[in-house]
């Protein structure tokens, strides 16, 4: 049985989800072709994303296609109460009520008793996004180990998880690492992150971007995004790195790059992008301005040592809503929005259906890949299968109207031979 917070909300959420599903035209023709052919018919999966309107549509698309659904959201702030309403009671569209163990701000012991559930129905399928599914599969219920057939993994930080257990000769089952396909990072990480964290920061914040010093701690996708975008609101860029080749990437790029404990003391909006943990933390909170504000785009809450901040500051309030003030010892105050949550999804809602169509669009056929071909593959991380991503990116440009050229015979052999000039 569903654990939400309010089975009344369901209209609202139906609402957002309708929505999200117009602007999702390629899971939306992937999701009819699932009805027809029905390849999840008796498998049982489990989803952990987070739980919002577009990840609905995936989970409808899935149960459309024949799977037992049982999902949860991957992160208790991004979970929106009305969608898992809208999800438990099920819409107009076939897919029927779905199992849902999600709640907004749920504690970390509830978040894991959400987690246990959808594992606990007998998953054979495990669409994961961060990895605290297949960590919990591989610790606390390895008896369920059996069941499972493999998954699919949404993002940078559980492909890194996996390439770890994969490393140590502790992964079980193959986990096939969407987030590398090309539809996805280069579109979703970048442009999706890029566009969303600023709707999160601004709609929060209330306050303008333009003239004031944003720091950007990671050149990767997510950060590439983030960055640009400040740019293009009129803010001055400073890119904080580990990465030799990504920070020249940056410098050539056209913006600042120096250390964090420099940044630190210029910084008016501080994201965090790196996967990495204490990116932001003690070293830096007494060089803080006056005012800066802090907020993180990285999978986990780590990247702002919250511990830490909490420990230094002299006093904490709510000064708006979703953003934590800090009285600092040294007397200034400093902002964190989100509790150093993703702050796209914890105080946003998310990217933008558009690239979350071309995500979902490659989850759905990877998990379809999966199953059609389970005793092929090997245990580990699998590449998503070039077909899928270069299928994604035709429906993309067939769905934005656009048309591309085609090589001639001549062509083909001429850039596949050796021999001519
Ligand atoms: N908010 C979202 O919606 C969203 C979307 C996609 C990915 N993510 C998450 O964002 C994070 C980054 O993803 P990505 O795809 O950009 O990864 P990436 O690997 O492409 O980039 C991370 C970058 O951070 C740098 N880095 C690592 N540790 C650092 C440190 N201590 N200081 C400065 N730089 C450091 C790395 O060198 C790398 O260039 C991951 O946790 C990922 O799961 C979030």
């Amino acid at each position: 049985m569903s654990d939400i917070r309010d089975i009344s909300l369901a209209e609202a959420g139906e609402r957002k989800i309708k929505w999200a599903q117009r602007n999702m035209p390629l899971l939306s023709a992937i999701t009819q072709e699932l009805v027809k052919t029905k390849p999840f018919r008796g498998t049982i999966i489990a989803l952990s994303i987070h739980m919002e309107a577009k990840t609905a549509c995936l989970c409808r698309a899935l149960a459309l296609g024949g799977a037992e659904m049982h999902v949860t959201g991957c992160n208790p702030l991004s979970t929106q109460d009305d969608v898992a309403a809208a999800l438990a009671l099920g819409g107009d569209d076939g897919a029927g009520a779905i199992d849902v163990h999600a709640y907004h701000a749920a504690t970390p012991e509830e978040y894991a008793r959400h987690l246990t559930a959808v594992l606990e129905s007998g998953a054979q399928i495990i669409i994961d996004d961060g990895g605290d599914l297949v960590n919990l599969l591989h610790t606390r219920l390895t008896h369920l180990l059996p069941d499972v057939i493999g998954g699919c993994e949404e993002t940078t930080t559980g492909v890194m998880r996996l390439r770890a257990m994969e490393r140590d000769g502790a992964l079980r089952f193959p986990m096939i690492a969407v987030n590398n396909a090309k539809c996805k990072y280069l579109f979703d990480n970048r442009y999706g992150t890029g566009q969303s964290v600023w709707d999160g920061i601004n709609r929060t914040t209330n306050l303008i971007v333009a003239g004031k010093n944003v720091v950007v701690a990671g050149y990767g996708w997510c950060g590439k995004g983030i960055a640009m975008r400040a740019k293009g609101f009129g803010a001055r860029v400073i890119i904080t790195e580990i990465d030799p080749v990504r920070a020249l990437e940056a410098m050539m790029d056209g913006f600042d790059v120096m250390t964090m404990e420099r940044a630190a003391a210029q910084g008016d909006i501080f994201v965090t992008a790196t996967g990495c943990r204490g990116v932001i933390d003690s070293r830096h909170f007494n060089s803080l301005k006056d005012g800066a504000i802090l907020c993180n785009a990285g999978h986990f809450d780590v990247e702002v040592a919250m511990d830490e901040l909490e420990a230094a500051a002299a006093s904490k309030y709510e000064a708006r809503h979703n953003i934590a003030g800090y009285r600092l010892k040294n007397g200034r105050e400093i902002f964190v929005i989100a509790e150093g949550r993703l702050v796209n999804l914890a105080s946003g809602d998310g990217h933008p259906a558009e690239i979350m169509d071309m995500s979902f669009a490659i989850q759905a056929l990877s998990a379809k890949y999966l199953i059609e071909n389970r005793d092929k593959l090997k245990t580990g991380v699998v590449d998503v299968p070039e077909e899928i991503d270069t299928d994604v990116a035709r429906r993309k440009l067939s769905a934005s109207g656009l048309m591309i050229d085609t090589l001639t015979p001549e062509q083909r052999a001429y850039l596949e031979g050796w021999g001519a000039q």
